[in-house]
């Protein structure tokens, strides 16, 4: 009796063994295989029984998605997709706060601060800020982090493992959104440690590399649905937060900027602080003349909500330099937390990024953590256009 009882136990391990075997090959021959569902059928119209289950869109997560990717890459490490896992632990946390933001006082408003740029800080800003580093600092794959809230990197505690990569990021952008609940976000930029075997903690020299040479970059947008965009160098892939699972789902696989494209944005309300170049590029794009039709405007005020829109749809987004004070001379965005992570984007999906001068955004090397750019960016054939009005 005992023999049989064993036998049988047996036999279902056995059978186990097959059925993990045979899933597991047919995932690496096919891809990440379909969550399973029940087949349903039903008679056509010449009374035949036929199979009537509706086709199922195949659910790929962000972590099943970046583990895909960097099975392609010999001896790659995973570590990556776990860097990934941290960052996307606090988009959701953030992403929950900015939900119920018009509930809690304690979300809404500026609080008595300002960051090291001395602009007023928001209790998002801070709530968001604090969230990431926490996430980030302790994941044991940066050597250094970089936030636009502080002044100085920030360094990996004492204890934790300094991995191979440093991240660079505005937790959150757009803050002028946040108590009028209209879409804000958060940018990162990902690039490894110009040692990469070194195990001493990062230093300010480790982020101040050229945009070209990001490992990844991305941005999450916190709007009608959380959706995150990112690329490792291979073409951009966008995410969508499916909430009921708490998971990040490929909604937009490949995405591409239209090479061209009827929106520009840009606070039009500086304009006649701009040089003269742009004004007159501006006075093109809505010209008329010729029974031409005029561009359309669309401004948000969040970098990172204007960008994707023009993404999706194509078009131009456009900060230069302006007299209206003297804060910005060289512009208002920041190179290193928003010009370049949204560059690296930008010229994966097909379209261009450059600087008021002409420079292609990705070309530079920042000279210190918070140095500001202007940032000319979206589709191809309109930057491409704005960059003949740039004088030689
Ligand atoms: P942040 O909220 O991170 O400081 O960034 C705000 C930036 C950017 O998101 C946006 O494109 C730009 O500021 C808007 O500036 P204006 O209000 O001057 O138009
Ligand atoms: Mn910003
Ligand atoms: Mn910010």
């Amino acid at each position: 009796m005992e023999g049989e009882g064993l036998k049988c136990i047996g036999s279902v391990m056995e059978f186990l063994r097959f059925s993990i075997g045979a899933s597991t090959r047919i995932q690496k021959e096919k891809g990440f295989a379909p969550y399973p569902q029940p087949q349903k059928w039903s008679k056509n119209n010449l009374g035949e029984t036929v199979n009537a289950t509706p086709k199922q869109k195949k659910l790929i997560s962000l972590s099943q998605f970046i583990l895909e990717e960097q099975l392609k890459i010999p001896h790659a490490s995973g570590e990556f997709t776990a860097l990934l896992s941290h960052l996307v632990y606090a988009a959701k946390i953030v992403g929950r706060e900015v939900r119920k933001a018009g509930l809690l006082d304690d979300i809404l408003g500026a609080t008595e601060d300002t960051n090291v740029q001395g602009e007023t800080q928001m209790k998002l800003d801070q709530y968001a800020d604090n969230a990431f580093n926490q996430s980030l600092k302790i994941c044991g794959h940066l050597c250094v982090l970089a936030s636009e809230e502080h002044e100085a990197i920030i360094p990996i505690p004492n204890g934790y493992t300094i991995g191979k990569y440093t991240m660079a990021i505005d937790p959150l952008d757009g803050s002028s959104n946040i108590d009028t609940n209209v879409s804000i976000g958060t940018i990162f930029s990902i690039h490894q440690r110009l040692e990469p075997n070194s195990k001493e903690p990062g230093t300010e020299k480790d982020l101040l590399q050229k945009g070209h040479l990001q490992r990844c970059a991305g941005y999450i947008i916190y709007g009608s649905s959380t959706m995150l965009v990112l690329s490792t160098g291979k073409g951009v892939s966008g995410f969508t937060l499916d909430p009921s699972v708490g998971e990040f789902l490929l909604s937009h696989p490949d995405m591409k900027m239209p090479e061209s494209g009827d929106i520009y944005s840009a606070n039009e309300g500086n304009a006649s602080y701009w040089s003269p170049e742009v004004q007159a590029y501006l006075q093109k794009i809505k010209s008329i003349e010729g029974g031409k039709k005029p561009k359309t405007a669309r401004y948000i005020g969040s970098l990172v909500a204007d960008f994707h829109r023009n993404l999706l749809k194509g078009g131009i987004f456009l900060y230069p330099n302006d007299t209206k004070s003297s804060k910005y001379p060289n512009g208002k965005l920041r190179l290193l937390y928003e010009a370049a992570p949204m560059a690296y984007i930008a010229e994966q999906a097909g379209g261009m990024a450059v600087t008021v001068k002409g420079e292609r955004i990705l070309d530079l090397t920042p000279k210190e953590l918070h140095e500001r750019t202007t940032l000319i960016i979206g589709s191809k054939k309109e930057v491409e256009e704005f960059l003949t009005f740039v004088p030689k």
